[in-house]
């Protein structure tokens, strides 16, 4: 089998906002990498044992004595090193360069003209200017700049405002860009990357979802052997992927529980229960909870009290369902690698994320389970390839996020059954609308959430009185900022018209055009 760690590239974080995408763009090159605060360690450097370094951008400048360094070590290990913006920065002043703070921040495209070879960049080309020079068009997002390269270095590209926007030492391998490769405003970026890790780091494109699934399935049986495994499935990209993909390893060892909720989408547990128990024949416990999660939320209209409410009585469901499962010594979660790079920087104080919704709140601890996160190196995006290689629906693999409250925070103050059924059918006829008009791709994240007011209306010849329903769709890269989604009028037109027609208990319908910041995705 190949090994799929043989190859890898190690990353040091200084800050910058793009480092999670310099990683990607690495993994989608097939390639392993991680990532690792700025400070690792020389001995942790050298126990990772890279091919290759990339040090990424950062908000600091060198040009203060406080200035985030990498450990020497960096430069001793043989390896190749790319710095990319502030990581050329720092590399260029470790290597007895200069930096200097320039008049103004560059910000936004800028036209990279190449200079003298280097095999991270000659060739390649984004057009040609009229005395025959090739240029490529890049991202830039800096203030410092290089202005002396270190000794051994040629000037491997020219911008106008950054005379030394690509810098290299072809013979110690070590490489400096003033733009940003791993954004896709960089045209080329993508193949820049590819040519540090496979041409000049030697990685070979090993990283691909078939491999990386059967490396998971051979861990996963080496580790739990002959024992049981219990993973809580809630019907998201995440569990979904993983109870497919344990399945494969561990097949009737698993027990999956699914708890229904009451506040989930129509027809959303039949669908789980479809996929997972019928099709696949997944071991799956459906726990009908409806009546119990809101026997607990009556009277509670508080979105915060509300989120506690639910949270605790998954738990209490879920520990009671899992108490059942005497044999059962793992407990499957679905983290992802952005949750232990979030959690290792809320460890050393570099986090700049709080995460601030958490769906599994607690462990069974009676019963003495060990964790087991085989997600646990993977992307969201790759998490998702996996599925799609393992055969799961692509609807359930490209569904937009749904969050652990479910409907309990789309339904404005107290939760009732009857509110949570007329949302549903109103929500199922935006979404089938959405991809009808091929716009569900398009947008990050699309719901309707439930007013408690009533509003009058003409039916027929009928006044009605009834509820109103508001539409929310939204384009995002992180979900911390959001752009409400420009969906075409004669969409909504149609939307609104099918909900008031077919979802009875609604007269009015209206679409949210408040962006994030300053109001949230959600409306609780
Ligand atoms: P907000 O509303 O904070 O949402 O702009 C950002 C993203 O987080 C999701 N969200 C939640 N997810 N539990 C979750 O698992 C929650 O309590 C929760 N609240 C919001 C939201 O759907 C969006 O994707």
């Amino acid at each position: 089998m190949t090994d799929l760690h043989a190859h890898k590239i190690l990353i040091l974080d200084f800050g910058s906002q793009y480092t999670q995408l310099i990683a990607r763009r690495v993994r989608e090159a097939g390639v392993y990498c991680e990532l690792h605060s700025f400070s690792l360690s020389a001995e942790k450097i050298r126990e990772f044992n890279p091919d290759g370094i990339i040090l990424s951008g950062g908000p600091e400048t060198v040009t203060l004595d406080a200035a985030p360094q990498p450990d020497p070590a960096v430069f001793e290990l043989g390896v190749p090193v790319l710095g990319i913006c502030y990581g050329m920065q720092v590399m260029a002043s470790l290597l007895g360069g200069e930096v200097e703070t320039a008049d103004h921040r560059e910000y936004g495209f800028a036209r990279v003209f190449l200079e003298q070879e280097t095999p991270l960049l000659s060739g390649l080309s984004d057009g040609r200017d009229d005395a025959g020079r090739d240029f490529i068009d890049v991202w830039m997002s800096h203030g410092d700049r290089v202005n002396t390269a270190p000794d051994g270095f040629i000037v491997a590209g020219s911008s106008d405002n950054a005379p030394l926007a690509a810098i290299a030492d072809n013979a110690r391998h070590y490489y400096g860009l003033q733009f940003h490769p791993e954004v896709t405003h960089t045209h080329l970026g993508r193949q820049i990357i590819e040519r540090f890790v496979h041409d000049i780091c030697g990685c070979t494109r090993d990283w691909t979802p078939d491999n990386i699934i059967d490396d998971i399935v051979d861990h996963v049986r080496t580790k739990v052997g002959s024992d049981e495994v219990i993973l809580g499935l809630s019907g998201g990209v995440d569990s979904s992927v993983l109870a497919a993909l344990l399945h494969r390893a561990i097949g009737d060892q698993l027990t999956c529980i699914f708890v229904d909720n009451g506040l989930l989408r129509l027809h959303e547990g039949d669908q789980v229960m479809e996929t997972f128990g019928k099709h696949m024949g997944v071991n799956v416990i459906r726990v009908d909870a409806e009546a119990e999660f809101l026997g607990n939320l009556a009277g509670i209209a508080d979105p915060e009290k509300k989120r506690k409410v639910i949270g605790h009585t998954f738990i209490d469901i879920f520990d009671r369902e899992a108490g059942k499962l005497a044999n059962a010594r793992w407990l499957a979660q679905g983290t992802i690698y952005p949750d232990v790079i979030e959690s290792a920087g809320s460890d050393t104080g570099h986090a700049k994320v709080i995460k601030s919704h958490h769906n599994v709140g607690g462990l069974p601890e009676h019963m003495e389970l060990s964790l087991l996160e085989p997600l646990r190196e993977l992307f969201k995006d790759e998490v998702r390839n996996i599925g799609v290689a393992l055969g799961l629906p692509h609807e359930m693999v490209f569904r937009h996020p749904f969050p652990g409250p479910g409907l309990g925070v789309r339904i404005l103050g107290e939760v009732r059954k009857e509110y949570a059924d007329i949302l549903r059918r109103a929500d199922a006829i935006f979404i089938e609308e959405l991809y009808r008009n091929d716009l569900y791709d398009k947008v990050s994240q699309a719901f309707a959430v439930f007013l408690p007011v009533r509003s009058t209306g003409v039916v027929g010849d009928n006044r009605a009185y009834d509820y109103v329903v508001a539409l929310r769709a939204v384009e995002t890269i992180d979900f911390m900022t959001a752009r409400w989604a420009q969906i075409p009028y004669d969409v909504l037109a149609n939307i609104s018209s099918r909900i008031i027609n077919e979802v009875k208990g609604i007269s009015r319908v209206t679409y949210d055009i408040s962006g994030k910041p300053p109001a949230t995705i959600e409306w609780e």
